[in-house]
């Protein structure tokens, strides 16, 4: 019989979209105090804007790294500086894993195994299809036709809870797989869109799930860019590239907190957060 049930429970925090320097930043500047008060056995990332909005780099990465991130996820975003990506996705294959539903021509894991002192968590990543840029033409496989097999492909009986970042869009596309796979997995978590829905909960059958976990990156901005640009596009139609504030001093910090029982693989809680963290 355990003597604490609190303490048997597995504690993960997810950090929705982390978006150039601001957004890498705040989450250092924020990541010691966290780990101090909430005691997570795994931090997760989605890091598909790391470098300047743009995909992600070695030195980006192991930037966060160091800060205490065991784990990443991506998204259509990732392979944006193709050759850096491919990179960080070889060298780190064992933390950082691509979207699964893409052609396999892609550098990258799709799916990845962390270890924690409570049990091995397996960690995937799908891209939705509603209102997606077409990235990838292929006509592999929606993420709801994939994601069965890719369980079944990749679990073991080490793994105590499966974690999926679904990266996409659409608010219905995204509730919709939450409860296809509303008891299959331990959590579904929505990334892609930088904001942060009121809707965090545990589903009937103990998935954890929300739509989307938000971004850490610039306040006042648009989606973590400089708003200014993405106003320029809206008011004239012209194709105008994105930058980052690199000198904001606000920014938004966007996560989760899921508590799973390893002992079944469900989820008991889950509690976003959205904060402005002031950069020191
Ligand atoms: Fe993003
Ligand atoms: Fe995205």
């Amino acid at each position: 019989m355990r003597g604490n049930v609190q303490q048997s429970m597995l504690k993960v925090l997810f950090f929705g979209d982390i978006t150039g320097e601001p957004g890498r930043k705040a989450v250092k500047q924020s990541l010691p105090g966290l780990l101090e008060t909430e005691k997570p056995d795994l931090v997760l990332a989605n890091v598909e804007n790391l470098a300047h909005g743009k995909g992600v780099t070695v030195k980006t990465l192991e930037e966060l790294i160091r800060a205490g991130i065991n784990g990443f996820t991506g998204g259509n975003h990732i392979f944006s500086k193709k050759e850096f990506s491919d990179e960080a996705l070889t060298k780190y294959s064992d933390r950082l894993v691509r979207p699964a539903n893409i052609p396999d021509t892609y550098a990258g894991n799709t799916a990845i195994k962390l270890v924690t002192s409570k049990g091995a968590v397996l960690v995937g990543n799908f891209l939705g299809q509603v209102f997606m840029e077409n990235q990838f033409h292929d006509p592999i496989t929606s993420a709801f036709a994939g994601v069965e097999f890719w369980q079944k492909q990749n679990q073991s009986p080490d793994v105590v809870a499966t974690l999926i970042d679904f990266h996409a869009e659409a608010t219905s596309e995204k509730i919709a797989f939450g409860y296809f796979l509303d008891g299959k997995v331990s959590a579904i978590l929505g990334t892609h869109t930088h904001i942060p829905t009121a809707d965090a909960k545990v589903l009937p059958g103990g998935t954890a799930y929300i739509t989307d976990v938000g971004m850490c990156g610039a306040a006042g901005s648009v989606l973590g860019v400089k708003k200014e640009l993405s106003l320029e596009r809206f008011l004239t139609g012209n194709r105008v590239s994105f930058d980052i504030p690199d000198d904001a001093s606000s920014v938004e910090l966007s996560y989760v907190i899921i508590i799973v029982d390893e002992s079944t693989g469900k989820a008991t809680e889950i509690r976003a957060v959205h904060q402005i963290v002031k950069l020191a």
